[in-house]
């Protein structure tokens, strides 16, 4: 049986005619932007997170630009961002007018460390950018005692919980994404930026509504970036499911494990004190294209997201120092997503444990020569 890279029709299934309420509200409310829904999402998501504030935007990546306009960022700085990433984590840097400085990863996490980040710190330095990629959690904590702030790159991230908290409420402030995929997923694109800074928040309210607090006077340039009701009156019927989807996530990586996945490739190791709510399950194997096509005539779903660091992108090659950056390097090269979502079974988990199992040694290359042995 074929087994899809994600699936997010099944859990929103049996919200079916809850979805379509809120959808009709709004319809009969006729507010469509800034309206009741999104006040109300504001107030659920913050509390969800236990930050002071949430501020919906129109995206995860507009998300980044305003947060960081927010907290200071702009012509003349530099802002400590992972290459190994979604290219907007990145992107959304140098329309502030600073630079983004890349820095390396720990391989078996895929999250920035202390020292990734201290090896890329200079006193030019404004911000860090923390990725929590994959569901994983970054250790912002450690990272903000270098005496940086912490943006929390959360759009992979929702559900995920750490010792310290949930993503959201660790760093000077958080961005979300809501894309459809998303673990928390609207029906379209839409983010959310989470602090607990009253000044971060008044200008982030301040710059998603084209820097104005009145809607007559403007008091910077800003954007007009905003949640839609009716994006977030979807959000707000799924948010009360968000835990749940996130334990199926959790179930899964278990599945994965208990199939003996661990025995034919690197598997994802938790950051410490970090309970992620895989938002991707990435393996990591040396011969990772072939896997990928040999899953694929399968019909096992995989994809590998990142094959080419940020870095070495040619909007951004520009931005590159010369920074070794080896795991990312290997990151890159090895790494490949497989099926992963709140509802993915054991037996599927067992499908795509044995289609890998084939897959290496129709490729001829046996049990357990992984990425880590370089085999
Ligand atoms: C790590 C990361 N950062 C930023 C974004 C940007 O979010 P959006 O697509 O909502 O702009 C995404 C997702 O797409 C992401 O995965």
């Amino acid at each position: 049986m074929p087994v899809a890279l994600f699936d997010t029709r099944t859990p929103l299934a049996p919200l079916r005619e809850e979805l379509l309420a809120a959808l009709t509200g709004v319809l009969d409310d006729a507010r469509y932007i800034l309206g009741p829904n999104v006040a109300a999402f504001e107030e659920e998501f913050a509390s969800y997170v236990g930050a002071s504030h949430a501020i919906g935007v129109a995206n995860g990546t507009d998300a980044i630009t305003i947060a960081l306009r927010a907290m200071g960022v702009g012509p003349g700085d530099e802002v400590i961002v992972p290459s190994f990433t979604f290219y907007a984590s990145a992107e959304a840097i140098p329309p502030t007018g600073a630079v983004p400085v890349f820095c390396d990863i720990d391989l078996e996490t895929f999250c920035v460390t202390p020292d990734t980040v201290r090896a890329a710190l200079t006193p030019r330095t404004k911000a860090v950018i923390a990725v929590h990629l994959f569901g994983n959690i970054a250790p912002v904590a450690e990272i903000e005692a270098l005496g940086v702030p912490v943006l929390e790159d959360a759009a992979q991230a929702a559900g995920s919980v750490s010792s310290a908290g949930r993503p959201g409420a660790l760093g000077t402030a958080a961005t979300f994404s809501f894309f459809p995929s998303k673990n928390l997923g609207a029906f379209g694109d839409g983010g959310a930026i989470t602090t607990s800074d009253d000044a971060v928040a008044d200008r982030v309210r301040m710059l998603r509504f084209h820097g104005s607090r009145d809607k007559v006077t403007y008091e910077h340039i800003g954007y007009n970036s905003r949640l839609d009701e009716l994006q977030a009156a979807i959000l707000r019927v799924q948010l009360p499911h968000l835990d749940a989807w996130a334990d199926g996530r959790r179930a899964a990586g278990r599945h994965y494990a208990a199939a003996g996945l661990a025995e034919l490739v690197e598997l994802p190791v938790a950051v410490a004190g970090c309970d992620p709510a895989w938002h991707l399950y990435v393996i990591r194997h040396d011969h990772a294209d072939e896997l990928a096509d040999a899953l694929a005539a399968a019909g096992i779903g995989q994809k590998a997201y990142y094959r080419t660091p940020l870095h070495h992108q040619a909007p951004l090659v520009a931005y590159d120092r010369g920074l070794a950056l080896p795991a990312t390097e290997e990151a890159a090269r090895t790494h490949l997503a497989i099926p992963m979502s709140p509802v993915l079974s054991e037996q599927q988990a067992d499908e795509v444990t044995d289609a890998i199992r084939a897959g290496l040694a129709e490729i001829g290359v046996a049990a357990g020569a992984s990425a880590r042995d370089g085999g």
